[in-house]
C-alpha cells in the first residue's frame, strides 16, 4: 500500500531541494524536513566531541556519541519545524562549510544510517511531510506515492550554493564550490548503503533553467494529480 502523506524529494548537493521543499510545504500546509540537516547534526556532534574525522572514523566512538544524542523536531508557533540537538536549536551551525566537508563520510557509516532510519520514518506520524535527502524515495519511504528527483547542472548548483551566505568558505569561487559538491556527490553515489539514486518511480526534474516557482508548481500539481 502506498504512503500518501509523504512527498519525497531526493537529489544531489545544492540542487535546490531545501528551497523547493520548504515552499511546497508552505503551499500544501505540510512539514518540511531536511534529512541532510540530521546527518549534519551528527557530524557537528562528532566534531564537538573531538572525534577525528580526517582519518578513518572509528565506528565505536560514533556509537558512543549516538547513544548520547537526542535529535528531535520542535514546531514554532508558525508551524515551522526546527531541528533540536540535545535541547539546542542547531539550525545555522550545521550548515557551516566545516560540517559540509565531513558529512558525507559520516553519512556513509552503517551505524549512522541504522540509527537514522527509524527516527526519520517516525516523523510521518506528524502529518504531511515534504522530506528531502538522498534516499527518501529508495530507502526511508520506498512506498511513498509522490517521489521526485531534483537536479541541476554542476555550474548552476555551484552558483546556487555560493549565493547561500555562510555555507561556503571565504574566497570560494564557482569552480572551487563545484569541486566540493562534485566530491560529495561522488561519495554519496558510490557508498554501499543507501546511495544517492533516483527511485525508479520518481519523477526526474532538471531545474537548471527553471524558476523556483516553476519547480514548486510542477511538484504540487503532480502531487495533487497522481
Ligand atoms: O544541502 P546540501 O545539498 O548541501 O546537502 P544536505 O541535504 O544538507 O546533505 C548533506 C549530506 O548528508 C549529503 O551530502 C549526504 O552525505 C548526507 N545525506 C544522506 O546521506 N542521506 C540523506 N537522506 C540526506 C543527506
Amino acid at each position: 500500500m502506498s504512503i500518501v502523506n509523504v512527498i519525497a524529494i531526493d537529489g544531489p548537493a545544492a540542487s535546490g531541494k531545501s528551497t523547493i521543499a520548504q515552499k511546497v510545504a508552505d503551499k500544501l500546509g505540510g512539514y518540511y524536513i531536511s534529512t541532510g540537516n540530521m546527518y549534519r547534526a551528527i557530524t557537528l556532534f562528532a566534531m564537538q566531541n573531538d572525534i577525528p574525522l580526517d582519518s578513518e572514523i572509528d565506528p565505536d566512538r560514533i556509537d558512543k556519541i549516538l547513544s548520547r544524542l537526542e535529535l528531535t523536531y520542535r514546531a514554532d508557533p508558525a508551524g515551522k519545524l526546527h531541528l533540536i540537538m540535545n535541547s539546542r536549536i542547531s539550525d545555522s551551525e550545521i550548515r557551516s562549510p566545516e560540517v559540509a566537508k565531513y558529512v558525507s563520510k559520516v553519512a556513509a557509516m552503517e551505524n549512522v544510517r541504522a540509527w537514522m532510519i527509524g527516527r526519520q520514518r517516525e516523523l510521518a506520524s506528524l502529518g504531511l511531510l515534504i522530506m528531502e535527502g538522498r534516499d527518501i524515495g529508495t530507502v526511508i519511504f520506498p512506498d511513498a506515492k509522490y517521489k521526485f528527483f531534483l537536479t541541476a547542472s554542476p555550474e548552476v548548483r555551484a552558483r546556487r550554493r555560493l549565493a547561500q551566505s555562510g555555507e561556503t568558505a571565504a574566497g570560494s569561487t564557482v569552480a572551487s564550490v563545484a569541486k566540493e559538491i562534485a566530491l560529495r556527490d561522488e561519495m554519496d553515489s558510490k557508498r554501499k548503503i543507501a546511495p544517492l539514486k533516483k527511485a525508479d518511480d520518481a519523477i526526474f526534474i532538471d531545474s537548471s533553467d527553471m524558476t523556483v516557482d516553476e519547480v514548486v508548481d510542477l511538484i504540487t500539481s503532480r502531487a495533487r494529480r497522481k
